[in-house]
């Protein structure tokens, strides 16, 4: 079980361009597969779709940045309570992104890759998630 930056930040390079697209086969698969997350979000989730893959790319710009990294997750993490955002709700994004990498990633989507990407998003979660029950108090 291993995160090869080198890789995390190939894709991240490989797939910014591709930007509106992957939002939308995100939000369309997360939905889709998770309709109880649906009411979380704006209904028209409009250009703002964009700024959570924004955000992966930019994890994965700097996942060999642990300062960069972790007190941006932290911040994050914080934010994620003004919506509504428990522990529970991040396998969800978890599956659902894992999901969209493999299908825009292609024949480039190795089991190597798809583990540093597991892995990655794990640990950025769990950041997140820490940072967000104790800005509750919990
Ligand atoms: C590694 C995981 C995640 C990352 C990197 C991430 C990133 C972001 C970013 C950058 C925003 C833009 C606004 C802000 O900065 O607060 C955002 C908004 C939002 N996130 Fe997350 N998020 C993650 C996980 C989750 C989870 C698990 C949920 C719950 C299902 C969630 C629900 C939302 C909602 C409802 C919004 C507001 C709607 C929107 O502006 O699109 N996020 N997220």
């Amino acid at each position: 079980m291993a995160i090869n930056p080198t890789l995390i930040k190939q894709s991240a390079t490989l797939l910014a361009p591709k930007g509106t697209q992957i939002t939308e086969y995100f939000y369309n698969y997360m939905f889709q597969h998770y309709p109880e997350v649906r009411p979380m979000f704006p209904s028209d989730m409009g250009p703002q779709a964009k700024r959570l893959l924004d955000s992966i790319i930019y994890i994965a710009t700097n996942i060999d940045r642990t300062e960069v990294l972790i007190p941006y997750l932290q911040k994050l993490g914080a934010g994620h309570n003004k919506y509504k955002t428990l522990p529970e709700h991040y396998p969800i994004v978890g599956t659902s992104l894992l999901k969209t990498l493999e299908h825009f990633a292609g024949p480039a989507w190795t089991p190597e890759l798809a583990e540093s990407w597991t892995e990655a998003y794990k640990v950025a979660a769990d950041v997140m998630i820490e940072a967000g029950q104790k800005a509750k108090g919990a």
